[in-house]
């Protein structure tokens, strides 16, 4: 696991805008899966600009969306969908073929999850994905007691995850369930890079991190991947000598 901690959001935004295009640059036809939630948007801002600036191009990848609010679509602002459309790929303008997303509002989850496999599949592995991190230690909707195993499913979502959640959603009903890529399938991948930015997530940055592997804090099992990187700001990474 390599960590590296930023003086600011910003700053670990920029930097890991700079990955991901190197990343991009290298490894033309991979399969990226994003997380929305608000923590990565800035970077994806701007690998979107290094796009439509031609330095990179987005539309040489491919694409599929970590998770979904279950009854939600693009048309609420907060659904992962409309937070990934309008904040990554229509602002780069990377063609819709390119790309898998869930829809909250299909009502066949099992088909959606049976597509996400196969797409994955199709392309092998995950290339490289970009994760978050829940206040409760989720990734993607990969809830507390989810197994290194679990693959693309749907999951209950934890009480945390709906209370903290109201952030996406003010004055609307928070959805009590999501659809998850899995476990398995973020564990496989050739490259993770999970990013954390404010005080707020110090405490369960520090016990993903630094206390026992569990599937009560699933960001702990991502450190069976070897190429595990942590970006951090300096909030984030709080007390924790890393
Ligand atoms: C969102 C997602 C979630 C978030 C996590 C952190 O697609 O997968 O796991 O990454 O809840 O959310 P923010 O970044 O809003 O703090």
């Amino acid at each position: 696991m390599n960590t590296w901690v930023y003086s600011t959001a910003e700053v670990l935004a920029g930097e890991t805008a700079k990955r991901l295009a190197e990343y991009v640059q290298a490894n033309p036809g991979k399969l990226l899966c994003l997380a929305a939630g608000d923590t990565p948007l800035q970077a994806y801002g701007h690998l979107a600009d290094f796009h439509r600036d031609g330095r990179i191009d987005l539309n040489a990848m491919w694409f599929v969306g970590l998770d979904e609010w279950v009854g939600i679509g693009y048309e609420t602002p907060g659904s992962c969908r409309q937070v990934m459309f309008d904040g990554f790929y229509d602002r780069a303008g990377i063609d819709h073929s390119r790309i898998l997303a869930f829809d909250g509002r299909n009502p066949d989850i099992d088909g959606q999850c049976m597509a996400v496999s196969r797409w994955i599949a199709e392309k092998g592995v995950i290339g490289l994905t970009v994760l978050g991190i829940g206040m409760n230690g989720h990734v993607g909707f990969n809830e507390p007691g989810s197994l290194a195993d679990d693959t693309v499913r749907i999951v209950p979502l934890d009480a945390t995850t709906t209370s903290v959640g109201q952030k996406y959603f003010p004055g609307g009903v928070v959805p009590t369930r999501g659809i998850t890529v899995g476990m398995r399938e973020l564990l496989a991948a050739n490259q993770i890079l999970m990013m954390a930015s404010g005080n707020r997530k110090a405490p369960i940055v520090q016990r993903a991190l630094s206390a026992e592997v569990t599937p009560e804090i699933p960001a702990s099992l991502l450190r069976a991947n070897g190429t595990l990187t942590v970006l951090l700001d300096e909030a984030a990474a709080g007390n924790t000598l890393f």
